[in-house]
């Protein structure tokens, strides 16, 4: 599907985007390995997190939706099925890497696979920590690459150092070592989102977290069992973030989203956008499910000055770069992005996607290595742009064209189902045109 976003007058009104995506995952990956019944509010329905669930349905995990709601039968920590086929990952990343995370302490044989993007993303980053606590993976390139085969083994804890600051790595890691002899303790140099953390320590499990010059965690082998609960999964900031952008580029603009993850391990786009110079407020600050919320509240301030990115502000703000490199195009006077090579390595090299998508429609962008250079106060004549079948690179380039003079056409717009099945609905509800 084509789909062609014009200019418009201004953004104005009122939105509940959708639940998140990395809370609605966990959801269904830790509730299956409980004892007993647990609940899930507002779980996310978008193609990433059904991904998830038919893959722990084919686990042997009893689903059930009614009015709305989830009810899963957690079947114990070793409890999980031997599949009688491959499990399709989809286009999901997170759920690839936390199950093989989960599957390397089942004593059972799985294959997984995905789509053409999945099968290009590197698993070493798993397939190397979890071979060392006692799994057997193998797959395309050394077990690199999906499809990948894995046989859970007995595992023992080790010690990890997450150089990548990756979340996915780091769950898959604390999710085998559940089930393993020994502590597994795990070092980030900058804190990832923390989602699977807390709801260990909600489920019940004794798990320490110190946070010196690196973020470190600490969990004890052979944990005994996960205690069922109840999750009401919060609007995704990372959603959110494409309608803040809407605001912040189009003059006149305001709008106020509603019961968004403010996370400190995931709102960093909206503090960068804060120091930029943009007018966002969380309003009516609150905990929900042991998750900051609140209403984020943006109204359009001209004159937002460029910045620089580096390393330390990267993991918690990794899935709206692309968007942040957008928004610069806008802004006065130069902004610098370093130290994200890994946005090379996501649904779409997102790197190479907004560099080559902006210079085809005559923007000018730095490409560089681990990130970019992009120029402020620049003319947006629009024309047309490839998705590659990500998700984010498609909504991103759709906030652009409502200031594109001649509009802007995504090519491949169906790929935004991935994490945000309602967006074109939703932006057509807070346009003024
Ligand atoms: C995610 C972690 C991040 C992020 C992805 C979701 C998660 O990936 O980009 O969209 O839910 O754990 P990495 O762990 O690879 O940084």
């Amino acid at each position: 599907m084509e789909k062609k976003i014009e200019k418009v007058k201004r953004i104005k009104g009122e939105l509940r985007v959708p639940s998140d995506k990395s809370i609605s995952h966990r959801s269904i990956i830790l509730t299956s390995l409980a004892e007993g019944k647990s609940i899930v509010k507002n779980f996310l329905k978008s193609g990433d997190t059904l991904t998830t669930l038919n893959c722990y349905k084919q686990l042997g995990v009893k689903i059930e939706e009614r009015n709305g709601i989830l009810e899963i039968e957690g079947v114990g920590l070793k409890g999980l099925k031997e599949p009688d086929d491959i499990l399709d990952m989809g286009n999901s990343g997170t759920t690839t890497r936390l199950t093989l995370g989960v599957l390397a302490g089942q004593n059972l044989f799985a294959t997984l696979t995905g789509d053409n993007s999945l099968r290009n993303r590197p698993m070493k980053r798993v397939k190397d920590p979890l071979t060392q606590m006692g799994a057997f993976i193998d797959g395309r390139e050394n077990g690199n690459r999906l499809p990948l085969a894995i046989r859970g083994g007995n595992l023992k804890g080790i010690s990890f150092f997450n150089k990548k600051s990756s979340a996915q790595v780091k769950s898959a890691i604390l999710l085998a070592g559940l089930n393993a002899d020994g502590k597994t303790e795990i070092e980030e140099p900058v804190k990832s989102r923390n989602h699977t953390e807390k709801l260990l320590k909600a489920m019940g499990v004794n798990l320490k977290v110190k946070e010196e010059e690196n973020y470190k965690i600490i969990l004890d082998g052979n944990i005994e069992k996960l205690n069922p609960i109840e999750i009401d999964v919060p609007a995704d900031p990372s959603s959110a973030a494409f309608f803040v952008a809407a605001a912040v580029i189009v003059p006149n603009s305001e709008i106020l989203l509603k019961d968004v993850l403010v996370n400190p391990t995931r709102d960093g786009f909206f503090r960068k956008l804060k120091d930029m110079g943009a007018n966002i407020e969380y309003l009516n600050l609150r905990e929900k499910a042991g998750e900051e919320v609140a209403d984020i509240y943006v109204r359009y301030t001209p004159d937002l000055k460029g910045i620089k990115i580096t390393k330390v502000d990267v993991p918690s703000m990794i899935d709206e770069l692309p968007l942040i490199m957008l928004i610069a195009t806008q802004v006065k006077g130069e902004t610098v992005i370093t130290g994200a090579e890994e946005l090379r390595v996501k649904e779409s090299d997102r790197i190479k996607a907004v560099v080559e998508n902006l210079k085809n429609i005559g923007v000018e962008i730095e490409e560089l290595e681990d990130g970019a250079i992009i120029r402020g106060k620049q003319k947006i004549k629009g024309g047309v742009i490839d998705s590659f079948n990500d998700h984010r690179i498609a909504m991103g380039f759709s906030i652009l064209g409502l200031i594109a003079e001649d509009g802007i056409t995504i090519k491949n717009a169906e790929c935004v189902f991935i994490s945000y099945p309602e967006f074109y609905e939703h932006l057509e509800k807070v346009v003024e045109v």
